[in-house]
């Protein structure tokens, strides 16, 4: 599974075809004509606001003769010219202009010429969604009980209504690694922690002295169903949750958010959300550093990765500016924690395939338990030695692929 031509187009049909996937954030496209290129596995599709407000997402292949219609990372357009022989399409993917139409027959209609739209589109608290397969759920009881951790994940620091933002471009690198080395990562790999190590002795952390991040307080794993693996921290609440000596505006505005947050949410306030990975590719990190990882598949054994950075809309603009070179610092094809991570993912990808090994299992075996929190949903496990989340991951990916 890790290195299979077939095996690999099989999970572009039963696994990227059917389930909900994060093509994007509101925040990429606020305004009318606004577009976003995005991803759906192999597939290039365009994530835009057409004029009802609506996020629309279709296909990037020209209904003529399959060009792109949109070269352009991001923007703002009325239309979708194709450079090949000019059709044109407004913002919901329907074809508007097609040269010398007088030359096509009486039963060419352009209705039923538009660009391919998916199936269904839905956003969550600010991340915007989409799925190729009629018979989805809806996102919401895709995201079952992932919802709730990662609404507060998603939102602002201080865990009211207001908003959070893409800040910055988006970092787009290939990588030789099979995709699904990424989202064990991010659903829940605890024992890789020691790839970090000298990452750890750095100062790329927001804090003064060493380290890659704030400290975490206790960190706790839960896979709540779909494939969807989650992990949660405990915090004590009487600790100011963030402290940037080399930023007392940005201090400041986080401890302020941190003493809001206690108040709406109380005891729930320290049970956060940090890191998840929604089935099948979609990968969150929502304590600093905030960054969504996309891993689209270009091939069993390459993925294209994109790192998008969010804030809160509200934080000041330092504090902004602060997080920014921290962010790209972590994460990112320049960032040190993900350099560990993909060294280790892109040599897995390659020692997966040697042939002498490849008929040989691999080890998803270790386990330390569960039990029940108040605040953090399904099964949970205590962050160390255990492989759950990843078991629970391939059993979703094995019931897909009908194994
Ligand atoms: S391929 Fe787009 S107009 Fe011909
Ligand atoms: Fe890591």
């Amino acid at each position: 599974m890790f290195h299979d031509q077939e095996i690999y187009e099989q999970e572009l049909e039963l696994i990227f075809r059917k389930s909900w996937l994060l093509v994007g954030h509101e925040s990429q496209i606020p305004n009318v004509g606004d577009f976003f290129l995005s991803r759906m596995g192999e597939d290039q599709v365009i994530l835009s606001r057409s004029k009802d407000g609506k996020a629309n997402v279709f296909l990037n292949t020209c209904r003529h003769k399959g060009m792109r219609v949109c070269r352009y990372d991001e923007g703002n357009t009325k239309l979708f010219y194709c450079p090949y022989h000019a059709w044109s399409y407004d913002l919901n993917g329907d074809l508007k202009g097609v040269p010398e139409s007088e030359n096509y027959p009486e039963s060419f209609n352009k209705k039923e010429w538009g660009l391919i739209k998916v199936a269904k589109v839905a956003s969550f608290r600010g991340t915007i969604w989409a799925t190729w397969n009629e018979e989805a759920p809806s996102l919401e009881d895709y995201l079952g009980d992932a919802k709730e951790g990662l609404w507060y994940g998603l939102g602002p620091w201080d865990g009211g209504d207001g908003e959070v933002e893409v800040y910055g471009g988006v970092q787009k690198w290939n990588i030789p690694c099979n995709w699904k080395f990424v989202s064990e990562n991010s659903g829940g790999d605890p024992l890789h922690n020691i790839s970090h190590m000298s990452t750890d002795l750095s100062k790329i952390g927001p804090r003064e002295g060493v380290g890659r991040r704030d400290p975490f307080g206790e960190l706790f794993l839960t896979a709540t169903g779909n494939g969807h693996g989650l992990i949660f921290e405990k915090v004590p609440l009487a600790k100011p949750r963030e402290h940037y000596q080399l930023s007392k505006i940005t201090s400041e505005y986080f401890e302020d958010c941190w003493r809001r947050r206690i108040d709406r949410l109380g005891e729930k306030a320290g049970s956060p959300m940090v890191l998840a990975n929604i089935f099948p590719n979609a990968g969150f990190h929502t304590q600093q550093p905030r960054v969504f990882l996309m891993a689209h598949p270009n091939g069993p054994r390459s993925c294209q990765a994109w790192r998008m950075f969010f804030v809160d809309k509200d934080a000041p603009q330092e504090a902004k500016d602060f997080l920014r070179p921290y962010y790209i610092s972590y994460s990112g094809p320049g960032g040190m924690t993900e350099q560990d991570d993909m060294e280790n993912w892109n040599y897995a990808s390659e020692g997966a395939r040697v042939r002498a090994a490849k008929d040989a299992p691999f080890s998803y075996v270790a386990d330390s338990g569960s039990f029940k929190d108040p605040f953090i949903p399904g099964n949970v496990s205590k962050w160390w030695m255990t492989e759950r989340n990843n078991v629970a991951f391939y059993h979703a990916w094995a019931d897909r692929m009908g194994y």
